[in-house]
């Protein structure tokens, strides 16, 4: 299946997103207010945005976790809209905030990576391999984080660091060749040394020019320096999304900036786009 949709460019294409949730009564609350959105191959946006503003809801939409009220979700050419999570699971991969999550605690390195390849289309050819060349494929995998991983194969993902934990997740959310890659703040629960080490390898697995990835964060700093795209959301809508010459010369007053003219909104304290 080729990697391109009706524009035949696109890996991505949200248009008219909406989402309220709980519609009836009081509580009701407009998480996606009309989200337009088009991703092309080799693609890489930061999303930034205060809390609430819904950006893990979009995120939710893509993936299939949250079905919205009306608009259309197209993923590699496909209408996924109303398509259950697991029916697109191939297509999207997640990294989360929790180190914890998209790993098996209590199994090696070495087995989670293999579950991963068990469960992408690569997995039967994997399966067919002796048991020793399937550790050398493991190990030249985990070899190409620059973690050290190929070594410590049959320790436990459980006593690994946060920063190693989410290095084996990125190699296992990629090892299937999805369409999109979707960072959810995957380096909020890092020390800054490992947040630099992790973003470095997210920059090199987002440079495959075949995947799209969306990568949110409340560092304004990262936001400007990794990727292609800058795309700022407020109260459930894209206000800004920058690329290009624009983007090379922004620095995070003018990111600060213009979230304040395009949501059209004054800030009582700019770390509101920051982690509260
Ligand atoms: N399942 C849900 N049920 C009810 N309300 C929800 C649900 N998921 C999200 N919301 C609400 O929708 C709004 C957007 O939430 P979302 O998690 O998308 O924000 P966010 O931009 O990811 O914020 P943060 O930066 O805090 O992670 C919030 O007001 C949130 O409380
Ligand atoms: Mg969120």
């Amino acid at each position: 299946m080729a990697k391109v949709s009706s524009d035949g460019t696109s890996l991505l294409e949200v248009r008219g997103l909406r989402k309220t949730f709980n519609p009836e009564g009081s509580l009701a609350h407009v998480a996606l207010d009309g989200v337009d959105l088009t991703m092309k191959a080799g693609e890489f946006a930061c999303i930034v945005g205060s809390n609430g503003a819904g950006k893990t809801t979009l995120f939710n939409a893509i993936a299939g976790s949250v079905i919205p009220d009306a608009g259309l979700i197209r993923i590699g050419g496909e209408n996924v809209t109303f398509l259950p999570d697991y029916k697109r699971a191939r297509k999207v991969s997640r990294v989360f905030q929790d180190p914890l999550k998209g790993t098996a605690p209590n199994l090696t390195v070495a087995e989670n990576v293999s579950l991963a390849y068990g469960r992408s289309k690569r997995g039967s050819a994997l399966k067919m391999a002796m048991r020793k060349e399937k550790r050398e494929f493991i190990a030249e995998a985990l070899s190409t984080l620059g973690f050290g991983l190929e070594d410590r194969m049959d320790v436990k993902v459980g006593s690994l660091s946060g920063g190693q934990r989410q290095a084996v997740t990125l190699l296992m959310a990629t090892i299937g060749h999805p369409y999109l890659l979707l960072l959810d703040e995957h380096t909020a629960a890092l020390d800054p040394h490992a947040t630099e080490r992790v973003l470095e390898l997210t920059d090199r697995v987002a440079k495959a020019p075949d995947i799209a990835t969306l990568m949110i964060t409340h560092d304004l700093e990262d936001a400007l320096t990794h990727g292609t795209r800058t795309i700022v959301m407020h109260e459930g809508r894209i206000v800004a999304d920058v690329s290009g010459e624009e983007r090379e010369h922004m620095q995070v007053g003018d990111l600060l900036e213009l979230f304040r003219t395009s949501a059209g909104t004054k800030l009582a304290d700019d770390k509101v786009l920051l982690k509260a």
